[in-house]
């Protein structure tokens, strides 16, 4: 069965490859997760006092923006408004519950948008559909999709072009009908080129949906190769995943992930194709902490040495008779192999690192290889092939280098 041809702008976002999520509310001032008015059963009318010390004094989009790009991500997707029900936008007389009505006074998604083009960011708008303070939520249903689309709406007109939704919540009521035709058709009117993205949640990872949507979200779970086979359209695959243990700041959790952890899940995502889109939880007046900064940079770091097939390098069938974690990707007549746990070859006094060097197998190889190089050092690497099947001596790290993935780039005819 024939799979679908990728529209234009699902292409085009399969290309960005790696994101920055950001969680950030009146929830980042408690710093106990953006749930903590669910966790912790807040009444709204108390909840709602966290607008008046709001400043955002030290939110600074334009730094964001910088810092995703020197993390060599190629979008950020905002919170524009989450479960509170606060909106960071202006949200043009449909509600006061938003930034220029408080303490902040002013609409920090305009700053947003404004930092994300300058720098050359692609900005995405995060939005929930479920809702713990409008009062139509649980009384009158209908009425709150109103509100949803007239509030999806004003994110559409009002921005300029913007690369897309990514929705959250429908899960929240799951036998009711969300009028989500009614809901995309109001972006389509606005942002032709959007995407849309609506998470499935972690109870079900990957699933596709309605037919305006134009990817699958893997929430906190490495994505599964998706079969598109006999699919009437093709859906793009986002992984998002924690830098810690919460979307939104939490001033007690320590539980970050390991900078070879997340490069290893960077890795995950690409060999079948999926974005990763990685998220930070700025605190409560806006900024950035210096892990979280010093982390994603790193991450950058490790980009560049890879030369950057992260990106446009597609899955081509290539497998590793060695670890399943090992992959190739393909741009036009280049092969991209990526290497886990390989030692670094030096004095034995000092080289700690495990995993072992030494030839590497790959079957499915498509086409004739003529020569093979690491993109982090000169030098060819030996290698033999028979059919698709090729032999890859992968040297080890020279004392000084430990990349956690290396990459070989290989030329075929
Ligand atoms: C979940 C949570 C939410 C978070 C989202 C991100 O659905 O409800 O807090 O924003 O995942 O994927």
């Amino acid at each position: 069965m024939a799979i679908p041809i990728p529209e234009k702008r699902v292409a085009e976002f399969e290309k960005l490859g790696f994101g920055m999520f950001i969680h950030w509310g009146l929830y980042s001032q408690l710093g106990r997760g953006e749930w903590v008015m669910h966790q912790e059963r807040i009444p709204v009318d108390e909840y709602k006092e966290l607008a008046k010390t709001f400043t955002a004094s030290k939110f600074d989009p334009y730094k964001i923006a910088t810092t995703a790009k020197a993390a060599g991500m190629k979008y950020i997707t905002l919170t524009t408004r989450h479960h509170e029900g606060f909106s960071l936008y202006d949200t043009r007389g449909l509600s006061t519950y938003d930034a220029p009505h408080s303490a902040a006074g002013r609409d920090l998604i305009r700053e947003y948008v404004d930092a994300c083009n300058d720098v050359g960011i692609v900005p995405f708008f995060y939005h929930t559909t479920l809702d713990w303070y409008h009062p139509d939520f649980n009384n009158n249903f209908k009425s709150y999709l109103q509100y949803l689309r007239d509030s999806v709406e004003v994110l559409c007109s009002e921005y300029g072009k913007i690369g897309g939704l990514w929705f959250d919540g429908n899960w929240s009521k799951k036998d009711e009908d969300w009028e989500e035709d009614a809901l995309y058709a109001v972006i389509r009117k606005h942002q032709p080129e959007a995407i849309i993205v609506n998470n499935t949640g972690l109870s079900a990872r990957g699933e596709p949906g309605n037919l305006q949507l134009d990817s699958v979200t893997f929430e906190q779970g490495r994505p599964t190769p998706m079969n598109r086979e006999g699919m009437s359209k093709y859906f793009a695959a986002e992984m998002c995943h924690t830098l810690n243990a919460h979307w939104g700041c939490g001033y007690a959790d320590f539980n970050y992930k390991s900078l070879p952890h997340l490069i290893e899940t960077l890795c995950a995502c690409r060999k079948v194709g999926a974005n990763y889109l990685l998220n930070v939880g700025p605190t409560g007046e806006g900024e950035i902490t210096l892990l979280q900064e010093a982390l994603l940079r790193s991450i950058g770091d490790w980009i560049n040495l890879g030369g950057g097939s992260v990106y446009e390098g597609k899955p081509c069938g290539v497998v590793s008779e060695d670890s399943p974690k090992n992959f190739a990707l393909r741009i036009d007549n280049k092969l991209y192999f990526y290497v886990h746990d390989l030692s670094i070859t030096g004095d034995s006094n000092v080289t700690v690192a495990g995993g072992g060097a030494g030839d590497k197998v790959f079957t499915g190889v498509p086409g004739k290889i003529k020569s093979v190089k690491w993109t982090d050092c000169d030098g060819d690497l030996a290698f033999t092939q028979d059919g698709d099947k090729v032999t890859i001596n992968c040297t080890g790290y020279t004392y000084g280098k430990s990349l956690v993935v290396r990459i070989a780039e290989a030329e075929i005819e």
